[in-house]
C-alpha cells in the first residue's frame, strides 16, 4: 500500500524541554501502527503533529502527497476536520447530547444536515455493539460503550487516517481489549489508516506494526529512514 501521511525530521520543543528530536514515521493506507514509549517519551507530541494539531519546530508531514505542517489553522483545521478522525483517552463526547448527535456532530460540523448527518450516524450503532444506544446521553453509557461512540464519530466522515491516544486509558483490561479490538477491525473495513498511541503491548498486538520512541526519538529500526521520503528525497 502506498504512504498515506508521512512526518519527517519532526522536531518540537517546549522551552527547554525537546519533546521531538528528529522524528520520522510513515503510515501506510490501511494499515495500523501503534506507537509506544515510556511516559513523557513524545508519544503524544507525535500523534499531534502528524495530525496537524501541533506545528512541528522543523520538519514536515506530508498527507497524501501534500504538505500540511505549513498551512494555516483555518485550513489545518478543515483538513482534521474531513482526513483525519480522533479517539482520545475519555471525556471528548459532548454530555449534553445523545449519542447518535455526538456521532453527527463531525457531519454536521461539515455541513451536512442535521437529519442527514443522524441518519448517518445511526449507521455505525449495530456494528460497533452499540444497538438501542442511539438516545442515551454520555453519562449513562459505560466507559467502555462511550468508547464505541467515540469510535462511530472518528469514523463517521470516512477520514484517511484515525488517531487515537491512548484509547483505552481509562478502561478496565478486558473492556480496552474489546475496544481496541473494535477501534482495529472498524478502521480497517473503512479502509482507514490507524495510529494509535499505548502503553500497553496488549493493545498493540492488534496492529500491524508498533513503534517504540524514547525521549523523542524513534527506536533504530522503526519509522523511516529520514531522506529515504517518497518524492522528498533529493
Ligand atoms: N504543551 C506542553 N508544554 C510544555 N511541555 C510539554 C507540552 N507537551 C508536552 N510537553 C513535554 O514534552 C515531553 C513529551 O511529552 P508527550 O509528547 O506528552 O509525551 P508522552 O505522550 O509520551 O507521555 C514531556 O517532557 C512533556 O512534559
Ligand atoms: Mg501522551
Amino acid at each position: 500500500m502506498s504512504v498515506v501521511l508521512e512526518g519527517f525530521g519532526l522536531v518540537k520543543r517546549f522551552g527547554s524541554t525537546t519533546a521531538l528530536d528528529g522524528v520520522g514515521l510513515a503510515i501506510h493506507g490501511g494499515e495500523a501502527v501503534a506507537i509506544m514509549g515510556p511516559s513523557g517519551s513524545g508519544k503524544s507530541t507525535l500523534l499531534h503533529c502528524l495530525a496537524g494539531i501541533m506545528k512541528p519546530d522543523a520538519g514536515e508531514v506530508h498527507l497524501l502527497g501534500r504538505r500540511i505542517d505549513t498551512m494555516g489553522e483555518r485550513e489545518r483545521s478543515a483538513l482534521r476536520r474531513t482526513r483525519f478522525g480522533f479517539v482520545f483517552q475519555f471525556g471528548q463526547l459532548l454530555p449534553e447530547l445523545p449519542a447518535e448527535e455526538n456521532v453527527a456532530l463531525p457531519l454536521m460540523l461539515g455541513g451536512v444536515s442535521r437529519a442527514d448527518a443522524v441518519r448517518q450516524a445511526r449507521e455505525w450503532f449495530v456494528p460497533l455493539g452499540l444497538a438501542g444506544m442511539e438516545q442515551r446521553r454520555p453519562g449513562e453509557l459505560s466507559g467502555g460503550q462511550a468508547q464505541r461512540v467515540a469510535i462511530a464519530r472518528a469514523l463517521v466522515t470516512r477520514p484517511a487516517v484515525v488517531f487515537a491516544d491512548e484509547p483505552t486509558g481509562a478502561l478496565d483490561q478486558a473492556t480496552g481489549h474489546d475496544t481496541m479490538r473494535l477501534l482495529a477491525d472498524a478502521t480497517r473495513r473503512n479502509e482507514a489508516s490507524l495510529v494509535v498511541v499505548t502503553h500497553d503491548p496488549q493493545v498493540a498486538r492488534w496492529c500491524d506494526r508498533t513503534v517504540e520512541v524514547r525521549d523523542g526519538r524513534l527506536l533504530p529500526g522503526t519509522g523511516v529512514v529520514p531522506g529515504a521520503v517518497s518524492g522528498a528525497a533529493g
